[in-house]
């Protein structure tokens, strides 16, 4: 897919305007503060009712104004059209995609495939197992509808066997069983779903961290606290196993001290793990493959192309890594955040906008 043009009207910064944008790079320069990220965020939320910044709607309308909105025209890859009006009101935000209102966000992403990356995702390597295993759970869910609610219903149990560990006695022993066994159901089809994704996902990642940096000394490997390692066998028998030994620590802990919440995916580069061991720029640039890494994926589940957007994220990169990442994205419709344009110079199709104060003006265009 593709959007051909987008209108904002009173969002954040931005009062009144409507851009042209091309096929491939779509750049916006200007200096900090001036409303490049509120574009693209704009873009994003008119696709997808999502923003990696806040949830709040007052925040989106622009100061003294009483609603948002942003529309924006959709070209899909077998060239049919659509357009998503999004529209923030202070105690409301919808999606009217293509004359249907109240689009849900799941609807939104299977028909509009969007990759956003901010300089937050470096947290994807550098922050905490929840923050890799949120990536793993919203990409498997996306894919297959009875992992969303089989993790749905991992989680239930987990609350409720949690409320029973607070106020435990010997009386609740039957009720304990019963948890731990309709967890060793879900927590191991869980971990069985999670592996195989990792499988088949390692290879987009093997390839795309190899263009972007020349390494392919990287893989993913997923970290259990049931399993002893991810070849053995992910049976419900050892999972209820485990959870059954150490059930009497868990009584008197009073707490749920293992099972799918608690694992972990380790991101290895070079035989050592890429979240205490690489760079920034190391890290910034696996995190980036992780998030391109779901293009294979979208492509399989909504045979559309997804779009790509780059919030801030060249500062950071060496010059080579900012042409191969120009040259990875060469044939999909991107558009890049930057104070300066020092990535563009190779790209044979590009449009380049200037952003200052909320206005937002084409200060190049080469599109044949
Ligand atoms: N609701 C709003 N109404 C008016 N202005 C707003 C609103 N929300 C945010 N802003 C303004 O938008 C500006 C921030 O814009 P944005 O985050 O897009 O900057 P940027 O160009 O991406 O800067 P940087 O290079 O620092 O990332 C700020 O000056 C902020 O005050
Ligand atoms: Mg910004």
């Amino acid at each position: 897919m593709r959007v051909t043009r987008l209108w904002i009207k009173d969002f954040r910064n931005i009062e009144n305007v409507v851009l042209e944008f091309g096929d491939k790079l779509n750049i916006f320069t200007g200096k900090n503060g001036s409303g490049k990220t509120n574009t693209i965020e704009a873009l994003r939320m008119s696709l997808s009712l999502k923003s990696h910044r806040e949830n709040k709607n007052v925040n989106f309308i622009r100061h003294s104004c009483s609603r948002a909105d942003v529309k924006a025209e959709i070209v899909f890859d077998d060239l049919t059209t659509a357009t998503s009006h999004l529209a923030i009101l202070p105690n409301k935000k919808s999606v009217k995609f293509d004359g249907q209102e109240n689009m849900k966000k799941n609807t939104l992403r299977l028909n509009c495939p969007v990759i956003f990356f901010a300089p937050e995702d470096l947290d994807l390597i550098k922050g905490g197992p929840s923050v890799r295993r949120d990536f793993i759970d919203e990409a498997v869910s996306f894919l297959s509808p009875r992992y969303a609610k089989e993790l749905k219903e991992y989680y239930e149990i987990l609350r409720q066997k949690s409320f029973l560990l607070k106020n435990y006695r010997e009386s609740d022993k039957g009720l304990l069983e019963l948890y731990n066994e309709a967890l060793a159901k879900c927590g191991s089809s869980i971990v069985r779903h999670r592996i195989k994704f990792l499988r088949e996902f390692d290879e987009y990642l093997i390839s795309l961290h190899r263009s972007l940096s020349g390494s392919d000394d990287i893989c993913l490997n997923y970290i259990s606290n049931i399993y002893d390692d991810a070849s053995s066998a992910l049976t419900e028998e050892i999972y209820l196993l485990k959870l059954s030994e150490r059930s009497r620590e868990e009584i008197l802990s009073r707490q749920c001290l293992l099972g799918i919440h608690k694992d972990d995916i380790a991101v290895i580069l070079s035989g050592r793990n890429s979240r205490s061991f690489a760079s920034q720029g190391q890290q910034r640039t696996l995190a980036i493959c992780m998030k391109l890494g779901m293009i294979g994926f979208y492509k399989e589940k909504t045979d559309q192309k997804a779009i790509v957007m780059l919030d801030d994220v060249m500062s950071e990169l060496d010059s080579q890594r900012r042409s191969q990442l120009i040259e990875i994205l060469s044939d999909t419709q991107t558009f890049i955040t930057a104070t300066e344009d020092n990535f563009s110079h190779d790209a044979a199709e590009k449009k380049i906008f200037s952003v200052s104060d909320g206005i937002i003006t084409t200060i190049a265009d080469n599109r044949p």
